[in-house]
This record gives structure tokens, sequence and C-alpha cells, in this order.
């Protein structure tokens, strides 16, 4: 699949929220997403064809460091590389925003996404206990950002 992936703003928020649904058991509303985009630091990212919302990403960021919020690809859309894409663009527009370090929460029960964060680099910190609903914990992940070349801390 070649659509590109592109920052999308709070007036997207349906949308978002439309493919979130699809995606979540427990989704958020356009109403929760576009607060979160109002926020400063808040970026969300899309691969879309015109209205046809088929990955999305959002992250929050602070000084040099920044936690991905959602990421989620439309069931109809998956293991064609749209989440890795969405998530590779995310962190190079973040290392060029100054952000090193980017963090996230994935449930141990989420095999699919476990395996994905791997391939991208990220490895586990830290486990919350019984964080979800299902009483699953969460796995805390963290990845060093590094321009080619160079070394992580
Ligand atoms: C997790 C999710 C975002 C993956 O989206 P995707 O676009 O299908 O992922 P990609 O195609 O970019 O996958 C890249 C690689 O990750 C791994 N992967 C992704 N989904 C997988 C799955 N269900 N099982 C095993 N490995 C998986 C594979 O290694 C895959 O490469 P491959 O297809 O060449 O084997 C998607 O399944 C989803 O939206 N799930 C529901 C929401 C969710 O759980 N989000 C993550 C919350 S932390």
């Amino acid at each position: 699949m070649s659509q590109a992936v592109e920052a999308v703003s709070a007036s997207c928020a349906g949308y978002l929220a439309d493919l979130h649904a699809r995606c979540f058991a427990t989704p958020w509303s356009a109403a929760d997403i576009a607060s979160l985009l109002n926020l400063p630091g808040c970026l969300a990212l899309a691969c879309r064809e015109g209205r046809d919302y088929q990955a999305m990403a959002m992250f929050r960021s602070a000084a040099d460091e920044a936690e991905l919020l959602t990421l989620a690809t439309d069931p109809a859309c998956r293991r064609q590389g749209l989440a890795e894409k969405v998530l590779a663009f995310g962190e190079a527009r973040l290392l060029n925003q100054g952000v090193v370090r980017v963090f996230l929460e994935v449930s141990e029960h989420n095999p699919g996404a476990r395996v994905l964060y791997q391939r991208a680099g990220y490895d586990e910190i830290a486990r919350r206990r019984a964080y979800y609903r299902d009483g699953a914990d969460a796995l805390v992940l963290e990845k060093w950002l590094q321009k080619d070349g160079q070394t992580a801390p």
C-alpha cells in the first residue's frame, strides 16, 4: 500500500474517533481526541485515502520526551505495514523536534502490538500490574531515537 502518512488536526477528530472505535473495545470519542489535539505537544498522524482513514497514531511530547498515546490500523488494512509506517513517521518528526526518547504502554495480552514494538526497537523498562480492565499488566516500553549513524545512550 502506498499512501503517505500526514499530520492531521483536531478538525479530523471525528474520522480518527471512527477509526479508533473500529480498533479498540473502549474507544475515544471525537471530543476526547479533539481535546487531546488542542493540548500543547500533541501530534496526530494518519494514513488515509480521502475520508477513508486506515491507520493512525497519536503522540504527546514535552521537552525531549514523548509518549505514544495510541496506534491503530483498521482491521481491513492490517499486516500491510501501515502501523510501522505511521510509527516511524512520527518518530522521525519527533526527532526533528528534539525528542530523544519515546515511551508507550502495551498490554501483556497484545502479542501483535508487542511484536511490532519489538521490531521497531522498543525495550521493556517497567510493568504496571493489573493496569487494564481485563486485569492484564501494562508493559512500559521505551525507545531512544537516534539519527542515522549515531548510537543511543
Ligand atoms: C497492533 C496494530 C496497530 C498493528 O497494525 P498493522 O498495521 O497491522 O501492523 P503492521 O502491518 O505495521 O505490522 C508490522 C509487524 O508487526 C508485527 N505484527 C503486527 N500485527 C501482528 C499480529 N496481529 N500478530 C503478530 N505480529 C504482528 C509483525 O511482525 C508485522 O510484520 P509482518 O506483517 O511482516 O509479519 C493493529 O493490529 C491494531 O490496530 N490493533 C488494535 C489496536 C491496538 O492494539 N493498538 C496497539 C495498542 S498498544
